[in-house]
This record gives C-alpha cells, structure tokens and sequence, in this order.
C-alpha cells in the first residue's frame, strides 16, 4: 500500500515524524509537503493528496494540521475521497470499519506524537467491514446531477430558450454554452506534472492524465461537439444514433461507432436535451456495453425531472451536468418552458 502525506505548518513536525515512522515500517510514502514550518495554507496541501489518491485506488491519504478539521473539509470535496477527522482511536476504527475512509485527517494540537502514530497504525490495518455498509459507502460516490448556475451560463441559456432567437444565433449559443459547461465537467479531472521552458526558465505546470471520448447522441449531440473539440483537440469522437419513437417516446438505436481498446479515459456523452430520459439511459447503457464503465459523465444543457430520475435510477455511477433541470414534460414529452425541439433548431428541419 502506498501512502500520501501532507501538513500545512501546524501540521509539519507530526507530519515529518510519521513520515520517518512509515519508512522505517517499509511503506512507500510520498510526501507532498509542506517543507517547513513557515506559514502555509492547508487547502494546498490536502488537495495535492486528494489528487494523489484520485489516480490509484489502492493509496492511502495521512494530513496533518492543526485541528485535522480543514484538511478534513477540502479532502471530502474530491469525489472518490473520503476524510475523516480523528481524535480518538475509536474514530480511525469506526471510520475505516464503517465508512471505508481512505484519508486520515489528525490534528497536531488534539493529540500527544505517540495517540498520533497509534491511530495511523490503526488506520492502516484496519478492515472495511462490507455487508450493509458497502451500499451504503457506494451512495456517498454516487455522482448525481451537478446544475451550473454560473450567471454567464444562465444568461446564455435564456437566449438560447428565447424563439426568436436565429438558428446561427441558436448553434452558436449551443457551442459557448457547451464549452462553458464542459469546463466544469472536467473540473475534477486529475493532472499530472508537466515542465515546460519559458523564454525565461522553466516553467512546472499540469496537464490532464487522463484522454476524453465524446460521444454525441445525433442528432442534437452533434452541435456540441465542435466547441470541445477547440479546447481539447485531441479528443476522441463516437456516435450513437438514437431517435424518439413519437407515439412510444421509447429511443430507437440507428447507430453506433465508438473507439475500440480506448481504456483510462474520461467518456462525456452530449445531448442538449434531457427529457424522458430513455435516449440517454439507452446510450449510457450502449457504452457500458462497449466496455466504457469508468469515468461517464453526461453533459445536456436542459433537464426534465422526470428525465433526471430515469438515467439516475438506470445509472448512479453516471455524473450529470446540466445547465437547468427544468418544471416538468409536457404530454407530448417535451421538455417544459424548454426550448423545443433541439435538433430542429439547430439544423434548421422546423
Ligand atoms: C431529442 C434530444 C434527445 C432526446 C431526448 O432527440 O436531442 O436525444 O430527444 O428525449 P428523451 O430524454 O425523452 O429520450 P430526438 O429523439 O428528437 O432525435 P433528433 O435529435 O434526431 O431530432
Ligand atoms: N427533445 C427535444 O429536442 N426537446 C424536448 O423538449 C424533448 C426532447
């Protein structure tokens, strides 16, 4: 198992000290810092652990500061991750036991050196239990839906519902509102190191691990390709035709050409519109199919409830983002206000 281990200033000399005490026991230990004692902001370190445990399931996370409670708070905002705070060994026990942590968070203050390197003692060879709490830890993961309320998205999505709105005005709209939501679906996505030289020196900066397949769901889907394909052109593109039986409103499948051996990669499938639900759980499912399991995350720009649920119900693992989750279906199954029909608008078939 390997361990990641990170303190702001408060948390320096227990951090330093269990460092030593990990290798002595023959762990390998990444230290992410700090590297003194001087003043240092504990959000930078927790999120470099976080980030650090985000790329192997098998690593485990140790943060000092003073309290344990501000590691523990940034540490729980990356998903996969899970902080607690521990003051007592009965914490570390219930926590792993239970909660299947793999963070620890101690504070410098709270316990003696000694109280410190017991409870990570325990953390490490403490046991999940499983059995009822293996459900319940899996909701904690579940992704749900994300609404990106962002005033720039919101006033785009507004011209883009208006009718008078041109079709040339209405694909516009559809690509810089797709490229703004595809920046916060991507928000959580790990990076790694990269050096680069500056005209001046070298520069340490990120890039993205991982490599990301969009797939539209034609027709709609189409026009939200070609603003992500700007910010990342080294993405890959499948396509799934499905269409709405008009009476049923069951998808009927008329296509399917996704990138074959293409593993670790983060797979965003795109359609505007989210309405019943059934195109989309049926193209999630596809993918499933093809073997894309790991990182599916669903970009549309207007949701029904109604639709919501379905995929939710059909696919917890699937990450939602939308820019509204609009009052309800109409009886023809059209979103409502919405903003009609998608695909019509934007290639001018109305
Ligand atoms: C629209 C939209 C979605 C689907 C949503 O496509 O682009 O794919 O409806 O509805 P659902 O959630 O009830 O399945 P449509 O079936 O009209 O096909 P098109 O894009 O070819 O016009
Ligand atoms: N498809 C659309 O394009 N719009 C809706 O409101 C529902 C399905």
């Amino acid at each position: 198992m390997e361990i990641v281990i990170g303190a702001d200033h408060a948390g320096y000399e227990y951090k330093n000290k269990l460092k030593q005490y990990l290798d002595s026991k023959g762990y390998k230990v990444t230290d992410v810092g700090a590297s003194s004692s001087d003043p240092s902001d504990y959000p930078d370190f927790a999120q470099k652990v976080v980030q650090e445990l985000a790329l192997a399931d098998d690593k485990r996370g140790i943060l000092v500061c003073g309290s344990g409670i501000g590691m523990a708070i940034v540490a729980n905002r990356s998903r996969g991750v899970r902080a607690a705070r521990c003051v007592r060994m009965q914490d570390v026990q219930s926590a792993r036991r239970h909660n299947n942590i793999n963070c620890l968070c101690l504070g410098e203050r709270e316990n003696t050196f000694e109280e410190a390197r017991e409870m990570v003692d325990l953390f490490l060879k403490t046991e999940f239990d499983e059995g009822r709490h293996r459900k319940r830890v899996d909701k904690i993961d579940q992704p749900g839906i994300q609404v990106i309320k962002h005033p720039l998205v919101q006033t785009k999505l507004t011209q883009l519902r208006d009718k008078n709105t041109t079709k040339k005005e209405f694909r516009e709209l559809i690509g810089e509102l797709t490229g703004l939501m595809f920046y916060e679906a991507t928000r959580s996505c790990p990076t790694d190191t990269q050096v680069v030289e500056t005209p001046l020196t070298e520069a340490h900066g990120r890039e993205m691990l991982q490599r990301i397949l969009l797939v539209p769901i034609l027709r709609a889907g189409l026009g939200m390709v070609d603003p992500i394909l700007k910010l990342v052109p080294t993405a890959k593109v499948g396509h799934i035709g499905l269409y709405r039986d008009e009476d049923s409103l069951e998808p009927v499948e008329y296509y399917l050409k996704v990138p074959e051996n293409l593993d670790n990669c983060i797979v965003l499938l795109l359609d505007p519109m989210l309405a019943t639900g059934g195109s989309a759980a049926k193209a999630i499912s596809l993918l499933k199919q093809k073997g894309f399991t790991d990182d599916l995350r669903f970009l549309c720009l207007v949701a029904a409830p109604e639709g919501v649920e379905t995929v939710k119900e059909a696919h917890p693992d699937v990450s939602i983002y939308a820019a509204s989750v609009d009052e309800k279906l109409n009886e023809d199954g059209y979103i409502l206000p919405g903003l009609g029909d998608a695909g019509d608008r934007l290639f001018g078939t109305v």
